[in-house]
């Protein structure tokens, strides 16, 4: 028998708050309940279309979910029973056809986790299909406009030109803030180089506008322990690099009044650890296999490091900041890549009495090679770091800058250029922000009028100047200052009942 439209509500309410079937990691119990949809289940139970759609974006990776291979689930919701049985099995298509679309879509995958990103085009990552696979939801104009009410300003360049693309849960923050009430930010860096790169600061950025147009507290959690338990580097020089990159941090221009930075290796105890206790106790080590792809040889500190990254989210590990009230809710805005972390947090959050957190995710910043990567602080030529010089700038764009142009400027100016796979064009998005010199660059680029040449030294440009810009507020972080945004102490901003 296929599901009824009342087991189907029922199921619905299942997965407001559990990820899948059986919590919070994929299992047979998924695959088994997946058979029996003859078609993506409607729209109105988006709870329900969301676990689908996610479900069907394994493909065949379906059949290698943990536990053991079932034919029949019983599952209880509400008090409604929802029986499943395998002999209902619906063909949806002939099984060779099935096995040939399985393949294909393997092998057209992009791969995005907290440790690889990986497009197959080079066009980029192909984000719908993230928000389909990962279940969250698309930043969409009623959300904009909702922003722009609210805030009495246009939205962030970053989120009209949908480099922040994604959400979860940021209509719940809209209505607190409707309600005249606060919610707290909170974000971070894994600090693994000297120097950061131009795309370390998108998230930055954002997070400043939104500290600025709803001001609201914010939290930098600096993870020098996960830098040391991944990269085969010393745990001093992880804990060094944090305070360092805190300067590049602090030059965003985070109001200090409002802003704790820490580092996890010189704060973690109190409430903060206690919290990081209550959410190791509710994780078990096959859900974390599940979402991060631990393994049997993975060092234990990695395995458990998910609880660190979670806690943050919650306010009552930070007494001296709320008061220890446990329900302030927390807005992470992040790039996708982080999103598994998030996702753990979100179905622990409710069991522990605690809020989930809200996200607001970002698409990646290219590297200059092209947008099938992201920006690498590991491969020099990948990237602009903050201290580069005006001139390192000028050369590293003009050499390196994967050009949509034509071989010819005779071609070039017959055919026009390629702005969707040009990565000076793609970082003209990400910075420049005049919408009408935007929008007529991509006119006249596309056109042919203009050329690579010309495109690249407007670039080169904004970029100079906004390096030099922050090199110069950099200057002026000293190690003092340092020290007082990451001391623990009473933030200013006063709780509305
Ligand atoms: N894991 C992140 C990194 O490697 C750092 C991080 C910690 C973070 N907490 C965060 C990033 C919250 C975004 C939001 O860079």
């Amino acid at each position: 028998m296929p599901i009824t439209r009342e087991e189907e509500e029922a199921l619905n309410d299942h997965f407001l708050i559990n990820s899948y079937v059986e919590g919070f990691a994929t299992s047979q119990a998924d695959t088994i309940l997946f058979d029996q949809f003859r078609s993506t289940p409607n729209q109105d139970l988006h709870n329900l279309h969301r676990w689908y759609k996610h479900i069907d974006s394994f493909g065949s990776d379906r059949s290698k979910f943990p536990g053991p291979k079932r034919n029949s689930l019983i599952l209880s919701v509400n008090k409604i029973k929802v029986t499943v049985m395998m002999n209902n099995k619906i063909e949806k298509d002939g099984p060779k056809q099935v096995e040939q679309q399985q393949l294909e879509q393997q092998l057209t995958e992009d791969i995005v986790d907290p440790w690889n990103v990986q497009a197959s085009s080079n066009k980029g990552i192909d984000y719908d299909k993230l928000i389909d696979r990962f279940g969250s939801s698309r930043i969409d104009d009623a959300l904009l406009e909702r922003f722009e009410k609210l805030t009495g300003q246009n939205p962030h360049h970053f989120l009209r030109r949908g480099i922040f693309f994604s959400h979860r849960d940021m209509h719940r923050i809209l209505n607190l803030v409707e309600a005249g009430k606060k919610f707290f930010l909170y974000t971070g860096r894994g600090p693994s180089s000297d120097s950061m790169h131009v795309g370390h600061l998108i998230p930055f950025i954002m997070t400043k506008w939104l500290q600025d147009v709803f001001d609201v507290p914010l939290i930098i959690q600096m993870t020098d322990d996960e830098k040391y338990l991944w990269k085969d580097l010393k745990l001093e020089h992880c804990n060094n690099l944090a305070y360092e990159n805190a300067k590049d941090i602090i030059a965003v221009g985070f109001d200090m009044s409002k802003t704790f930075i820490f580092s996890d290796v010189d704060f973690i105890g109190g409430e903060f650890y206690k919290n990081v206790l209550k959410v190791q106790k509710h994780v078990t080590f096959n859900q974390v296999k599940g979402i991060f792809g631990f393994d049997e040889s993975s060092n234990i500190g990695k395995i458990m490091f998910p609880a660190i990254q979670a806690v943050p989210s919650f306010s009552s590990s930070f007494p001296f900041i709320f008061g220890g009230k446990k329900d302030i809710p927390c807005l992470i805005p992040c790039a996708i890549d982080q999103d598994p972390y998030f996702r753990m947090t979100r179905d622990v959050a409710p069991r522990l009495g605690f809020q989930k957190p809200a996200l607001i995710h970002s698409t990646f910043f290219p590297a200059l090679q092209g947008a099938s990567s992201k920006m690498s602080a590991s491969d020099e030529n990948s990237s602009i770091f903050l201290t580069d010089t005006a001139n390192q700038i000028k050369k590293k764009v003009n050499k390196y800058a994967f050009s949509g142009g034509k071989d010819t400027v005779e071609e070039h100016r017959e055919k026009g250029g390629d702005c969707e796979v040009d990565v000076s064009f793609m970082y003209l998005r990400f910075f420049m922000e005049d919408d009408g010199r935007l929008e007529e660059i991509r006119q006249q680029y596309s056109s042919g009028q203009m050329l690579t040449g010309e495109l690249k030294a407007e670039l080169i440009q904004i970029l100079q100047k906004m390096i030099a810009e922050h090199q110069e507020r950099r200057k002026s972080v000293t190690d003092e200052i340092v020290k007082q945004y990451m001391m623990p102490r009473a933030l200013n901003f006063t709780i509305k009942k």
